[in-house]
């Protein structure tokens, strides 16, 4: 890819999106319902304005992060998205490696394209496994088993999935997963017919045990993901998670949900400071990572962009946008005065444009 003419991760977007057939570009861009979700996960970064502190001496900007017993070079990671073989055939192969060069930790779903052995092998990028529990507890403990011994650091929970979402942009297309893709995973019991993108052998009646449970079955950390409340955060902590990701699954379960960033002061006030706080959903630019931080975020994840740049470059898209998202984190704690992540704090952002809480 040309850096001359992909300048953000709104040129991927656009370029992605000419690139892939109209049914993967529905399914990879699209929300629930009417989309309000979605569209408010982008308004809550836009209406953030930064308030810069000159003449700081803050020097060159330092974006190392300490998280879950890790350290990443930025205070970002891949955001588990499935079939990333539906943007490119290299799937998640290639975006482990681009996740290795960038230093940062990539969550694969329960429903990637390539074996988590695979994923492994190639490249050694941190790597988390997203779980998706079924109403078969077999098939999530060996996905699980399997996991640790390929040497996977962490678990993250998914919890705002009993079901799937109801995507019109989907429904209409008659969606059906191209020849070639599918969940490579999974034993072909554990979802309905090949092509399809089901979810009948979902648990619809999981509960805080859950995590208990995953905490037998692995002695990795435990991350909840799925969390917009304060109440909910404050549950995951006392259920025994060691993490909590704020995430409204970029707008594709319950359409009318807040935006993430609208909720994430108040969740972060409500878990005590040793429990990190990851945030997703919307993040597009360099400001909206240090939005999320001032605002209470321990680190950011990415989901759309990353398929977008596997759409665009493979590998090397992937790099790309990872590699344009630091440089712009980097160009934006210079210009705010913020030496280093711990220091992105509520003042770095004006308070009148704060989404309202
Ligand atoms: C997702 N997401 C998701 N989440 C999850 O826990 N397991 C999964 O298998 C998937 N699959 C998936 C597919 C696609 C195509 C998308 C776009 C998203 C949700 C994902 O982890 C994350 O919450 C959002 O994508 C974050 O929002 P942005 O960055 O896409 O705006």
């Amino acid at each position: 890819p040309g850096p001359a003419d992909l300048l953000g991760l709104a040129d991927y977007a656009a370029r992605a999106a000419d690139r892939l057939r109209p049914a993967v570009r529905d399914f990879i861009d699209g929300g629930a319902g009417e989309e309000r979700t979605l569209a408010a996960n982008l308004a809550a970064f836009d209406r953030v304005r930064l308030q810069p502190r000159v003449l700081s001496g803050a020097g060159r900007p330092d974006t190392t992060v300490h998280l879950l017993g890790g350290t990443w070079s930025l205070p970002l990671g891949v955001a588990p998205t499935a079939y990333h073989t539906l943007a490119h055939p290299d799937g998640e192969v290639a975006t482990a490696r681009a996740c290795a060069a960038a230093d940062v930790p990539f969550v694969v779903s329960t429903f990637a394209g390539r074996t988590l052995e695979d994923i492994a092998a190639a490249a050694d990028a941190p790597l988390w496994l997203q779980v998706y529990c079924f109403r078969d507890r077999t098939t999530t403990r060996r996905l699980v088993e399997r996991a640790q011994r390929a040497g996977y650091e962490a678990l993250v929970l998914t919890a705002d999935a009993p079901r799937l979402g109801r995507r019109h942009r989907d429904l209409r297309n008659g969606f059906r997963l191209p020849a070639g893709v599918a969940p490579a995973n999974l034993p072909a019991d554990a979802y309905d017919a090949p092509g399809e993108h089901a979810l009948a052998a979902f648990d619809p009646a999981l509960d805080w045990s859950v995590v208990e449970w995953l905490r037998s079955v692995s002695n990795l950390p435990v991350l909840v993901k799925g969390v917009l409340t304060a109440a909910d955060a404050r549950r995951a902590t006392e259920a025994g998670a060691h993490g909590i990701v704020v995430s409204n699954h970029g707008g594709r379960q319950l359409d009318g949900v807040p935006a993430t960033l609208e909720v994430l002061p108040e969740i972060a006030a409500a878990v005590p400071g040793t429990c990190p706080v990851l945030l997703d959903g919307g993040v597009r630019r360099g400001t909206d990572v240090l939005a999320a931080l001032a605002l209470g975020a321990d680190a950011v994840l990415l989901g759309r962009p990353v398929l977008h740049g596997l759409a665009v470059g493979a590998e090397s898209g992937v790099r790309h946008v990872l590699g344009l998202l630091g440089e712009e984190l980097r160009e934006a704690m210079t210009l705010t005065g913020t030496p280093t992540v711990a220091d992105a704090g509520p003042d770095l952002v004006r308070p009148t444009t704060t989404p309202p809480g």
